[in-house]
């Protein structure tokens, strides 16, 4: 047990799964937190502090909060075939090799977070999916949070999973993909088949992903709190599903809405901190100049993160909808997330002349800053939650392509339950996505628009002093400095 608990000054170690989205938000957390004066380790693997360090010099990691320390841990990339997901058990196991003992020597006696060191640790925050995160802390006895960066709508199916194997739900038992899910709690009506994440699809219990899934479900409600990147305005009915896990939850997000909104009430609306990017590709912005020169709302965006990737089909279905659509068109290529191109994927030359004036192509551009220019209309992407929350910050309403994860729910809500866009999914046909780039930038434009606007407002208002988020993320400070978790 830690000296006496009164005597201690709170050190909150974060540790997130070493991949772009999630650390996008914990480092904005992190950042939070070192902005009300609390110690804060920010724990990352090699892999990705370096290529994070490597992008830009005016990175958050030269961070402006005095309190915010990086410490790093080995680990192995995140290697495996982007096409079968499995990319994240083979990271877990790579950290559980390296840096899992690692993180145990750190926090335990002797370690440099240790109970007899300088600099104990007070309190974890850990991704969800950190099962090992659980046994540490309470070797420690050091309280734990978990913050599972995807979608609390997400988590929740997740959650749900037991019972869905329980019921004969999963695996399911024709190939009938629009069957009404029964046994998924406060989502009745709403999740079909289709709609549950793309690892609910396979035939096998076995499947490594499910048993990843299954005994996260056994951990999450060992933590003695849950944090997550939403408001209540936009997840209450989830949220209070999620209160049967655990009751000590906070809803602390829009996470990057939350920063900024702090931070200029800390400086003023004067100060404009240098757009306080986490990503780990250089971003290309010669794109924002493009974007200057072109007319309110008229640009589709097209953007699918940092993980999903595309065939090469794919790629022409989507370039040809883009094209006949007559919509101008921003389009990030991440390197890689092509499967089977060559590096510089020959798109037909009667195709690049016709849309030289009409299209953009980066690598990677500043999403944020990207979505809240005024010549973005709409935001063709996979659904990732972080892309999400951006966009409905902004004020954008998307069409849905998703790819795993939490990705297949997210999109069923934003074209379902909260009206922000259309669900693509399952389909990538340049007729379809035409069709949707018209329906999203010219027949139902007003519509959308308006559903997106009022939307923005309760993301920004839940942010401000007194919402929901701001006041949850008072109570975490609170908690975590009097250790009342
Ligand atoms: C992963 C999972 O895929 C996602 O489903 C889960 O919700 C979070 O973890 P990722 O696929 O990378 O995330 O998607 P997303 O959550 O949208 O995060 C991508 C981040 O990269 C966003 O913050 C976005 O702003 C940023 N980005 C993306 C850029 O900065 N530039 C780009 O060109 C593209």
């Amino acid at each position: 047990m830690p000296k006496n608990e009164a005597s201690l000054s709170p050190h909150v170690l974060i540790f997130p799964l070493p991949l772009q989205g999630p650390v996008n938000c914990m480092l904005k957390l992190a950042e939070l937190f070192s902005l009300r004066r609390i110690r804060t380790t920010f724990l990352n693997t090699h892999h990705i502090h370096h290529r994070l360090l490597d992008c830009t010099d005016n990175h958050t990691y030269f961070t402006r909060y005095p309190l915010l320390r990086f410490d790093t841990v080995p680990d192995g990339l995140p290697e495996g075939n982007p096409r079968t997901g499995d990319q994240i058990p083979n990271l877990l196991n790579s950290m559980d090799a390296v840096a899992v003992p690692i993180f145990r020597q750190m926090v335990t006696s002797g370690g440099p977070y240790g109970p007899d060191s300088e600099n104990p640790v007070t309190c974890i925050i850990a991704d969800g999916i950190f099962t090992f995160a659980a046994e540490i802390a309470a070797e420690i006895g050091v309280p734990l949070l978990y913050f599972d960066t995807i979608s609390p709508c997400g988590l929740w199916t997740y959650l749900c999973l037991p019972k869905l194997i329980e019921a004969g739900e999963v695996p399911f038992k024709d190939d009938n993909l629009d069957e009404i899910i029964i046994n998924a709690p406060g989502m009745e009506g709403i999740i079909r088949r289709r709609d549950l994440p793309s690892f609910c699809r396979t035939k096998d219990l076995n499947d490594r992903i499910i048993q990843l899934v299954l005994k996260e479900d056994k951990h999450i409600p060992l933590a003695q709190g849950l944090i997550f990147n939403t408001f209540q305005e936009l997840e209450s009915p989830i949220l209070s599903q999620l209160l049967n896990i655990s009751p000590n939850i906070y809803a602390v997000g829009p996470l990057h809405a939350h920063l900024k909104a702090r931070v200029e009430s800390l400086t003023g609306p004067e100060f404009r901190p240098e757009t306080s990017t986490n990503s780990i590709w250089k971003e290309d912005k010669s794109c924002i100049s493009w974007l200057d020169a072109q007319a309110s709302k008229s640009v589709i965006f097209v953007s699918i993160g940092s993980l999903a990737v595309m065939t090469k089909e794919q790629l022409f279905e989507i370039w040809y909808g883009l094209v006949n659509s007559g919509s101008k068109f921003l389009w990030v290529r991440r390197p890689g997330s092509v499967i089977g191109a060559d590096a510089e994927l020959e798109i037909p030359l009667e195709l690049s002349e016709g849309t030289k004036e009409r299209g953009f192509i980066v690598k990677w551009a500043p999403q944020e800053e990207v979505l809240g220019h005024p010549a973005i209309g709409g935001f063709l992407t996979h659904s990732g939650w972080n892309s999400t929350l951006e966009s409905i910050v902004e004020g954008k309403p998307m069409i849905c392509w998703p790819y795993f994860v939490d990705q297949q729910v997210n999109s069923r809500y934003v074209g379902e339950v909260w009206k922000l866009g259309l669900d693509m999914k399952d389909t990538c046909d340049r007729a379809v996505v035409e069709k949707m780039i018209r329906e999203v930038m010219v027949l139902k434009k007003d519509e959308f628009l308006e559903t997106a606007a009022k939307m923005a407002e309760l993301a920004k208002s839940s942010v401000a002093e007194g919402g929901s988020s701001f006041l949850d993320f008072d109570r975490l400070v609170e908690d975590v400095k009097t250790m009342k978790i």
